[in-house]
C-alpha cells in the first residue's frame, strides 16, 4: 500500500521526523528555510497534507488547486491559516493544544519576573562592563508578589499562567474573556474575578499578560485608547500574536511612560522587531519562545502525528480546529 504524502514545512525535532518518516511518505526542509507562497501552493497541490508552523502564510490562494485535504499544523495558534478558505475548500485544518500550555505559560511569568525587574536592562549594563557595584539606590524594580494580574483570554494558557502567577507569587488574578469560564476554571485559577469589560480589567491591573487568539477577531485589541486606560506603574506581557497589539502605539506608550513597560514574545511582523522597540530599556524582547523546550517540541510533533494517524485512518481528528 503506498504511504500518504506528507511535507513538514521546516525542520522539526529528529525523533518526530525519524517516527514520521517510519509511517509516511515524507518530505523534510533539511535547509530549514521557510517555504515561498508558490512554493506552499505547489506543496498543497502534490502531497496528501501539509505541516506548517507560524511562519507559513496559508492564504486562500496559496489553498486554491490543493490535493492535500488536511492541514496539521505544528503550534496551537492557527492564525496564519485563511480557516474559511479551508472550510470552503473541506480541508480539515489540526492544532496542537494541551502540549505547550506549561511551556508557554512559563515564559508569561518569565517575561512578568524580567520586565518588573528589570532582568535584561540589568544584563546589558553588566555585559557592557558598565557595572559599578552594589549601591541601595541601583536598579530599583517593581514587586510583583501580591500585584494584580489582568489575564486576557482564559484559555488553557491563560488559566495557567493565572494558576502559577496566583500559587507562586500570591498575585490577584483578574481575567476577561468571550465567555465566563466555569466553575472549575475559576477554582483552579485561585479565585480569578472575571471582568467582563476589557478595559475594567486594564485599570485595574498591575500586570496584564495577553492569552487570546489572534486573527482579525482580535487585532489591535489592545490600541492606543486602551494602552491608556492602563496603570502608568503597569506593564503589558505578550505571548500570544503580535497582531492583537498595536505595535506602533505600544511604542509610543512606553516612549511616553503611559504604561511601564512590556514582555514580549510576539510580534506584529515575525521576525521584523522595529529599532524603535529595540532602542527602549523598558521592554523585554524574546524571539517567540513560548513553547521552545525539547520535550514540548517534540510532545508537539507527536500530537501532529496522531493527528494525521487518524485522519488517514479514516478517523476524527482529535484536535481539529475547522
Ligand atoms: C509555536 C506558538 O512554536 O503554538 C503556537 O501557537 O505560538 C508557538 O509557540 C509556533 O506557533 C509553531 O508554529
Amino acid at each position: 500500500m503506498t504511504r500518504p504524502k506528507i511535507l513538514l514545512t521546516r525542520r522539526w525535532p529528529d525523533a518526530v521526523e525519524s517516527h514520521l518518516s517510519e509511517r509516511y511518505d515524507v518530505t523534510l526542509n533539511r535547509t530549514d528555510t521557510p517555504l515561498a507562497a508558490a512554493e506552499l501552493k505547489a506543496a498543497l497541490r502534490a502531497q496528501d497534507a501539509l505541516c506548517p508552523t507560524v511562519t507559513d502564510r496559508i492564504t486562500a490562494d496559496v489553498l486554491e488547486g490543493a490535493r492535500a485535504k488536511i492541514i496539521a499544523n505544528y503550534g496551537v495558534g492557527f492564525s496564519h491559516i485563511d480557516i474559511a478558505a479551508c472550510e470552503r475548500l473541506g480541508i480539515i485544518v489540526t492544532n496542537t493544544p494541551d502540549v505547550l500550555t506549561d511551556a508557554t505559560a512559563d515564559i508569561a511569568i518569565m517575561l512578568i519576573l524580567m520586565v518588573a525587574r528589570r532582568a535584561g536592562e540589568g544584563e546589558r549594563q553588566l555585559r557592557c562592563g558598565n557595572w559599578t557595584g552594589w549601591r541601595p539606590s541601583h536598579m530599583i524594580g517593581t514587586h510583583v508578589t501580591g500585584k494584580t494580574l489582568g489575564v486576557v483570554g482564559f484559555g488553557r494558557i491563560g488559566q495557567a499562567v493565572a494558576r502559577k502567577a496566583h500559587r507562586g507569587f500570591g498575585m490577584n488574578i483578574l481575567y476577561h474573556s468571550r465567555t465566563e469560564e466555569s466553575d472549575q476554571g475559576e477554582t483552579e485559577a485561585g479565585g480569578a474575578k472575571y471582568c467582563t469589560d476589557l478595559a475594567e480589567l486594564l485599570r485595574n491591573s498591575d500586570f496584564v499578560s495577553l492569552h487570546c487568539p489572534g486573527g482579525a477577531a482580535t487585532r489591535h485589541l489592545i490600541d492606543e485608547a486602551m494602552l491608556a486606560v492602563m496603570k502608568p506603574g503597569a506593564f503589558l506581557i505578550n505571548t500570544a500574536r503580535g497582531e492583537v497589539v498595536d505595535e506602533a502605539a505600544l511604542i509610543r506608550a512606553l516612549e511616553s511612560r503611559t504604561i511601564a513597560g512590556a514582555g514580549l514574545d510576539v510580534y506584529e511582523h515575525e521576525p521584523h522587531v522595529p529599532e524603535a522597540l529595540a532602542r527602549l530599556e523598558n521592554v523585554v524582547l524574546l524571539p517567540h519562545l513560548g513553547s521552545a523546550t525539547s520535550e514540548t517540541r517534540i510532545a508537539m510533533g507527536m500530537r501532529v502525528a496522531r493527528n494525521l494517524d487518524a485522519f488517514f485512518a479514516g478517523r476524527a481528528p482529535r484536535d481539529r480546529v475547522a
